[in-house]
Parts: C-alpha cells; structure tokens; sequence
C-alpha cells in the first residue's frame, strides 16, 4: 500500500495529538497531559521506538520521550550505538500520560491504562506508518499485542527480526537504570541493539 501524502499524514497526526490532550480515558491521570507533539520525531520515520510511559524527571517535563532522566541518557547512548540519528526516529510510549504511584513516584501503568491508551498507540503507527517498529521493554511488546495478537517474549525474542502485521519487529530491553543493572547489562544492550541496522538493512532503509 503506498505511504499517506505527507500533508495527509500530518493532518491525521495533528487530530491524534489534539484528540490525546483531550483525553480523560484513565482516573488516575486526567490532570496529566500527554506526551505526544512534534517533539516526539518526524511523522515521515521509518522506523519507530516504544518505550512504557513518560518518566516524571523525564518526558512528562520535557516533552520528549526518552529525555532529561537516567533512562533517557541511557537510551541515548545505545542508540548512538547503531548510528542512527534521534531525528531520525520517532518514539513514544505504551500510554502516553506519566503513571504515578500516590508519594508522586512513577510507577508502572495498569493493564486498563495500557487498554486505555492502545487505540492512540494503534493510530501513531498507522499514521506514521513505520516499515521498522522497536519495543523497550515487557510492557511496549505486550502493548502490541493487544493492536494485533503476537506470541513474542523478550526473552527468547530479544535482539532479533520478528514480523509483526506487516512490519519488522524489534523487541528489545528497557533502558531503565533497573533494567541494566539486574538484567541485561549496557554491553549486551548494545549487542541487542544491532539488530536495528539488521533490520534497516533488511529493508533497504540504511540510507
Ligand atoms: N521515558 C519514557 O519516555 N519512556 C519510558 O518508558 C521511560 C522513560
């Protein structure tokens, strides 16, 4: 199928972003604001990164996913890794808002958020249009799964080339300091992470 024009893609993508601001789908986030704008990275990439939701040092300040905590400079480096330019790229999160526990900590998103928030991840990729998709972590793959069924695993998937509803599939770890700490260490996120050149390769899109 061709790709949407781009002044078509930029419309869909500006209905998205205002119809996700208005959004009070979930009770526990309805004074967030969602973290989904140009910021996010150009609607034309070709390969687009899933991360869980929007840190509160983080995106939720910044409004750039991946950007101003640990797990953002984490991210920055295993990418610089592939070669690959952030403006290249888009990203943005299973739910778009920042989950909190009470004390104002993050915490992880529930299973209704994720539901909540599924129909504005299955747009954005629709919209965008990605020939690569990369999930960061357990919650990003499984939050896949509920736009179109799977049965990857990261860990027996991690670091390879999977097909997922007619894209190339990347499943890869959370850069969360936790993350590289007690399950897979920054060498062997970079390891994984070469499976991205793989799959741009795969597809003709290195240039
Ligand atoms: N920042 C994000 O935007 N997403 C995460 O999953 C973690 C930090």
């Amino acid at each position: 199928m061709p790709r949407a024009t781009e002044q078509l893609r930029d419309e869909r993508f500006a209905r998205l972003v205002s119809e996700a601001a208005a959004c009070h789908r979930c009770s526990m986030m309805c004074d967030r604001r969602p973290v989904l704008s140009e910021k996010n990275g150009p609607t034309n990439a070709r390969i687009l990164f899933i991360g869980e939701a929007p840190g509160r040092h983080g995106a939720d300040q910044t409004r750039v996913p991946f950007s101003g905590d640990q797990s953002g400079r984490n991210f920055a480096r295993l990418l610089a890794s592939t070669g690959l330019e952030r403006d290249r790229i888009f990203i943005t999160n299973a739910v778009l808002c920042n989950p909190r526990k009470p004390s104002g900590a993050n915490r992880r998103p529930t299973a209704r958020e994720i539901a909540n928030c599924s129909d504005f991840l299955r747009r954005q990729i629709e919209t965008i249009d990605p020939t690569i998709v990369v999930t960061l972590g357990r919650v990003a793959l499984a939050a896949l799964g509920r736009i179109e069924y799977h049965r990857f695993s990261l860990r027996e998937h991690v670091g390879r080339i999977c097909h997922w509803n007619g894209r190339l599939l990347v499943p890869l770890y959370h850069p969360s300091p936790q993350v590289l700490i007690s399950h897979r260490t920054e060498r062997e996120q970079m390891r994984d992470y070469r499976a991205i050149g793989r799959a741009l390769r795969s597809c003709g899109e290195d240039r």
